[in-house]
C-alpha cells in the first residue's frame, strides 16, 4: 500500500520485504511509545493536578514490581530489535557463493561497472532476474555510496579498499541507482539505472558486446573478460618475471593463492582474499610473505582501480583453474 501511495520505493529484491518489515516495525514501535508517553503525560497532568493550597502529594518510595516491569519490558524489546536487525544484517552482508560478480568503481561523478565476461557500462547496470549478484566496490577518489532503493541495499565505495554488496532482483524492469554519499559538486548527478532482465535476455545482452560492441560501453571493441584483461596487465607490468612457479623465483607463485592461508613473516597468517591481493599490489611491504625478500616495488598510482580489479580477477582465476 505504501508502495502504491509513493511513500516507499518498489520492492524488487529478495530482501526488500524483510528490510521494510523491520523498518516499519521500528516506526510503529516508536509511534506506540511516543503516543503512549504523550497520552500518559496529559492524563497525569490532569489526574494529579494540585487541587488546593493544602494538597500534599503522596510520596512513594520504591516499588520492586514497577521497577521489574520497566526494566524487563524495554530489555526484551531492545533485544528483539537487536536479534532481528543483526540476523538481517548478516544476510545482507553475506553474498551467496553462486553470485554473479560485478566490479564497480565510483569516481567523480560516475559509476563504472564491469561484468566478469568483460562487458563494461557507465551509470548503467544490467543484471538477470532471480540470480544473486555480488558487486565489489571501490572508489578512485572520494567516498561514494552505491544505493539501489528498490533493492533496499546501500554500500559505501571507499578509496583504497574493497567493499561488497549483494542482491537478488525479483522483478524485471528499470530501477534507480544513486550515489548516496555527498561527493562533490555533481554528486546529485551521479545517478544511473539498474536494468533487470530475463536470464536469456541477459545472456543475449552480454554476448552483444562480443559481437562487436554497442553504444554506451566505455571500450566497446574490447571483448576480453576481466580476468583475461588482468592477465594482459599482469604480463604488461612484468609481474610474471618474479611471480613464477620455478624454484628460486623472487616472488611467491600465485597459482593457488586465492582463498588460501598465507604464512607471513613473523608467524602470522592471512587469508588471501580480494582485499589482501589489492593491498599486496599497492603496498607490497604491508604483509611480507614468509621466505621472500621485500623486493617488490609498489604499483600505487601506476594501476587504476579498474586495473587492480582486473589483476585481482586474474589471480582469482588462477586458483579457480586449479580447483576444476
Ligand atoms: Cu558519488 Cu555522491
Amino acid at each position: 500500500m505504501l508502495e502504491r501511495l509513493g511513500l516507499m520505493p518498489t520492492q524488487a529484491s529478495t530482501v526488500s520485504g524483510d528490510v521494510d518489515a523491520l523498518y516499519l516495525s521500528l516506526v510503529g514501535l516508536s509511534l506506540v511509545f511516543s503516543l503512549g508517553i504523550a497520552a500518559a503525560l496529559a492524563y497525569f497532568a490532569i489526574a494529579y493536578r494540585r487541587r488546593s493550597e493544602a494538597h500534599e502529594a503522596e510520596q512513594i518510595h520504591g516499588s520492586l514490581a514497577l521497577e521489574l516491569v520497566w526494566s524487563i519490558i524495554p530489555f526484551t524489546i531492545a533485544m528483539g530489535i537487536f536479534i532481528w536487525g543483526a540476523s538481517l544484517f548478516v544476510t545482507l552482508k553475506r553474498p551467496p557463493d553462486n553470485a554473479l560478480e560485478i566490479f564497480a568503481v565510483g569516481k567523480q561523478w560516475m559509476w563504472k561497472l564491469q561484468h566478469l565476461e568483460g562487458r563494461r557500462e557507465i551509470n548503467a547496470l544490467h543484471i538477470p532476474v532471480g540470480r544473486p549478484v555480488k558487486v565489489t566496490l571501490t572508489s578512485e577518489d572520494v567516498i561514494h555510496s552505491f544505493f539501489v532503493p528498490a533493492f533496499r541495499v546501500k554500500q559505501d565505495a571507499v578509496p583504497g579498499r574493497y567493499s561488497t554488496v549483494w542482491f537478488e532482483a525479483t522483478k524485471t524492469g528499470s530501477f534507480h541507482l544513486f550515489c548516496a554519499e555527498y561527493c562533490g559538486t555533481e554528486h546529485s548527478g551521479m545517478i544511473g539505472t539498474v536494468t533487470v532482465m530475463e536470464p536469456d535476455d541477459y545472456q543475449d545482452w552480454l554476448s552483444a558486446e562480443m559481437a562487436g560492441g554497442m553504444a554506451g560501453t566505455a571500450q566497446g571493441d574490447d571483448p576480453l573478460s576481466v580476468a583475461a584483461a588482468g592477465g594482459e596487465l599482469f604480463r604488461g607490468l612484468g609481474c610474471h618475471t618474479c611471480h613464477r612457479q620455478t624454484a628460486g623465483a623472487l616472488g611467491p607463485s600465485l597459482t593457488e593463492l586465492f582463498g588460501s592461508q598465507v604464512s607471513l613473516r613473523g608467524g602470522r597468517t592471512v587469508l588471501a582474499d580480494e582485499a589482501y591481493l589489492r593491498e599486496s599490489i599497492v603496498d607490497p611491504r604491508a604483509k611480507l610473505v614468509d621466505g621472500y625478500q621485500p623486493v617488490m616495488p609498489t604499483f600505487q598510482g601506476q594501476v587504476s582501480e579498474e586495473g587492480l580489479m582486473q589483476l585481482v580477477a586474474y589471480i582469482k582465476s588462477l586458483a579457480a583453474e586449479q580447483d576444476s
